[in-house]
């Protein structure tokens, strides 16, 4: 393996702020650690890199143990949330900085800053000033000042979330395309879910210091392992059901098939059913099929090509309210207003059960 996590554990005083995480990185893979504020993505970062000793566990690079190896001669290239430039440098200086260090000769340098400037598409700023660059552009001359001296690693902490929206999304893509072009493994740490669900080809979702799931994007938003991760990514309904047997549970008066079980079916156990506001299909009113439950309108919203649209469960038992999402299409179809009694297909294949 390229890059091996064993155990890797981190404590501030009493606080665990990283807790045996495990990990295989392979090379060129772009990763990203995802999760809340606090939950230790920046901590496991600085670890990686070098920049806090670890106080157990191992971290190995091509089977090297890294422990002992201090953070300049890792060779890992760094880029932060933002303002990490010298601003008293030009951007070609700024980017020649890391070479120098490293006691390239010159005419070395001055090429490999010209490649790298060209590379972020910011080869005729080079005798600006940070100061007077945007900040998407900044952010693009510190890749390039990571990336240039060969890093083994490439180590990005929330490197977008301080810029506007519409730069956000084309640096993306940007850094996405940059990083596969190259082969460079990368480790990228962001609390947005859709910028690790884009961007990564695995995406790790961390919480409270620990490893809830790894997984590539579409495998984590649609079977999560966990009712943290569940309810995370993406929007999730969270049902209170009752356990009838192995695959049944109790809703609203109603019997409802599951295929996913991340619970034990014990029968007479609650336990929450999640489903997803795009798998719930609305249906008229009619005869009672499988895996229907009885709704009321509570609120439509306009979205443009979709609505939202707020249900209460009617029958048996507590109240409970479930989203919806609906195509334009089918809400003209339908004729649906607030009040509107319908019927709501919940497909057990979209239904996971969590203690
Ligand atoms: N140097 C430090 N000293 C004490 N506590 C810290 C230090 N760095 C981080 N923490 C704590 O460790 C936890 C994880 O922090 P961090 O890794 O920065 O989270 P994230 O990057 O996911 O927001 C937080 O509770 C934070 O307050
Ligand atoms: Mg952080």
């Amino acid at each position: 393996m390229f890059l091996k996590l064993q155990n890797v554990t981190k404590r501030f005083g009493d606080l665990v702020a990283v807790k045996t995480v495990s990990l295989d990185i392979p090379e060129g893979e772009l990763i990203c650690f995802l999760g809340p504020s606090g939950c230790g993505k920046t901590t496991l970062l600085r670890l990686i890199a070098g920049l806090e000793a670890l106080d157990d566990g191992d971290i190995l690079l091509n089977e090297q143990d890294l422990t002992q190896t201090p953070d300049r001669e890792r060779n890992f290239g760094m880029v932060f949330q933002s303002y990490s430039l010298f601003p008293n440098m030009t951007i070609g200086n700024n980017v020649a900085y890391g070479l120098e260090c490293r006691k390239w000769n010159s005419e070395r340098i001055k090429a490999r800053v010209t490649e790298m400037l060209a590379l972020v598409h910011l080869e005729d700023q080079i005798d600006k000033f940070p100061s007077q660059l945007s900040g998407g552009q900044q952010q693009r001359v510190a890749l390039a000042r990571a990336l240039a001296p060969e890093p083994h690693v490439l180590l990005l902490d929330e490197p977008l979330s301080a810029l506007d929206a519409k730069v956000r999304v084309a640096l993306r893509l940007e850094i996405r395309r940059l990083q596969q072009s190259l082969g460079i493994t990368t480790i990228m740490v962001t609390h947005d879910q859709e910028e690790a669900l884009t961007m990564a080809d695995r995406v790790v979702i961390m919480n409270e210091g620990a490893i809830e799931q790894v997984g590539a994007p579409v495998d984590v938003y649609g079977d999560p392992s966990t009712s943290f991760v569940a309810d995370f990514i993406g929007t999730m309904n969270f049902l209170n059901v009752t356990i009838i047997d192995d695959k049944m549970v109790q809703l609203a008066g109603r019997k409802l098939a599951c295929d996913h079980w991340h619970a034990d079916a014990l029968s007479g156990q609650k336990v929450r059913m999640a489903i997803r506001p795009e798998d719930v299909r609305i249906q008229a009113e009619g005869p009672p099929g499988d895996n229907i439950v009885e709704a009321r309108i509570d609120w439509i919203e306009f979205l443009g090509s979709t609505y939202r649209i707020d249900l209460t469960l009617e029958g048996a038992g507590e109240k409970q309210n479930m989203k919806t999402e609906l195509s334009a299409a089918l809400m003209r179809d339908l004729d649906l207003a607030i009040g509107t009694k319908v019927h709501a297909l919940l497909p057990r294949e979209q239904l996971w059960v969590y203690p």
